[in-house]
């Protein structure tokens, strides 16, 4: 196969060899810094598969630079919301994203979260690594626990689910607020009851956020629904920032209105709102969701595979469009 494919970021060699393997010569960007925006403007001119990483911001420009010839944009990433979708689907271009593959691991990266902000982890580790004395103490830096208490997942996909499964073996009630019911199994397994955003927010002890970031569901979270929580209560977000009004946020923590967040992304990433860097009650990790090798792997792969599939005329696996 003589298709032009471009790879914009550097991805795991098992995807490289995928495509390899399928006689596709990708040329491919090699540097752990993204390219500059005008550096992918040139990279994917002539492009017939564009192989791309969250951090590129795939637009009309950007498909006008690629050109007509362009046949698909392969994600390496579930979240497609650096892809402006509609624009590839009126050019016929396809996009592909790569789910499955990364749920386990988003998961872990949610709960372990959950157990830092409510068991004050970041706050102890800064403490040890002050030198500043501390003492064993009875009242010393206590926390919450989360037996009994309720997660409330928003956004009940294979992320939300799996968090979920997370939380009943550590002793947590589940409720979740989705588009759609879950399935019957699913949901006896877990015990898990659908409420409305409202009665979520305002029940919860744990809010985890898990739904993709689009235009309705940007600020889905912001001054409005930080009142409608306990003020108990903690909000942790692996999926997106734009979802999570972040200044809002800040202003919520700050009056006291929830107790803390665990946060993977944010909303100017990799910018971090200052106003959250000297909160004791948040935990802030720099979008590791789906940071072990085996699972960079495997979404490499993946997205590898659906650019073979579109290179050989097949509907693609994991298709978005
Ligand atoms: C990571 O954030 C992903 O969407 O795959």
């Amino acid at each position: 196969m003589s298709l032009k494919v471009v790879v914009t970021g550097k991805i795991p060699t098992a995807g490289l060899e995928t495509l390899l393997a399928a006689g596709l010569a990708p040329i491919a960007w090699d540097k752990d810094q993204p390219m500059t925006r005008a550096e992918l403007l040139v990279a994917v001119k002539g492009a017939e598969i564009l192989i791309t990483l969250l951090t590129e911001k795939v637009d009309a420009e950007l498909l006008d630079a690629a050109g007509s010839q362009l046949r698909a944009v392969c994600n390496v990433a579930v979240g497609y919301n650096n892809i402006d979708v509609a624009a590839c689907s009126t050019r016929n271009v396809r996009v592909t994203n790569t789910p499955g593959v990364l749920t386990d691991a988003t998961a872990d990266i949610a709960f372990g979260l959950i157990l830092m902000v409510t068991r004050r982890l970041g706050e102890g580790e800064r403490v040890i690594r002050s030198n500043d004395p501390w003492q064993w103490g009875m009242h010393y830096m206590l926390g919450s626990g989360i037996q009994n208490r309720q997660l409330g997942v928003i956004g009940m996909g294979a992320i939300g689910i799996a968090t979920a499964r997370r939380a009943k073996v550590f002793g947590m009630k589940v409720a979740y607020y989705s588009r759609s019911k879950i399935d019957d199994k699913i949901a006896t397994e877990l015990g898990a009851k659908q409420m409305s955003f409202e009665e979520l927010l305002a029940t919860s002890d744990v809010v985890s956020v898990h739904c993709p970031s689009n235009d309705s569901t940007h600020h889905l979270i912001g001054a409005e629904q930080f009142r409608l929580m306990k003020k108990s209560a903690f909000l942790i977000n692996t999926a997106r920032g734009p979802i999570v009004n972040e200044q809002e946020l800040v202003d919520a923590l700050k009056a006291g209105e929830i107790a803390g967040a665990g946060l993977d992304v944010f909303e100017f990433e990799p910018k971090v709102n200052s106003g959250l860097l000297n909160l004791e009650n948040v935990v802030l990790i720099p979008h590791l969701g789906s940071a072990t090798a085996e699972t960079r792997a495997a979404m490499a792969t993946l997205a590898a595979n659906n650019a073979v599939a579109i290179a050989s005329s097949q509907a693609p696996l994991t298709p978005v469009n």
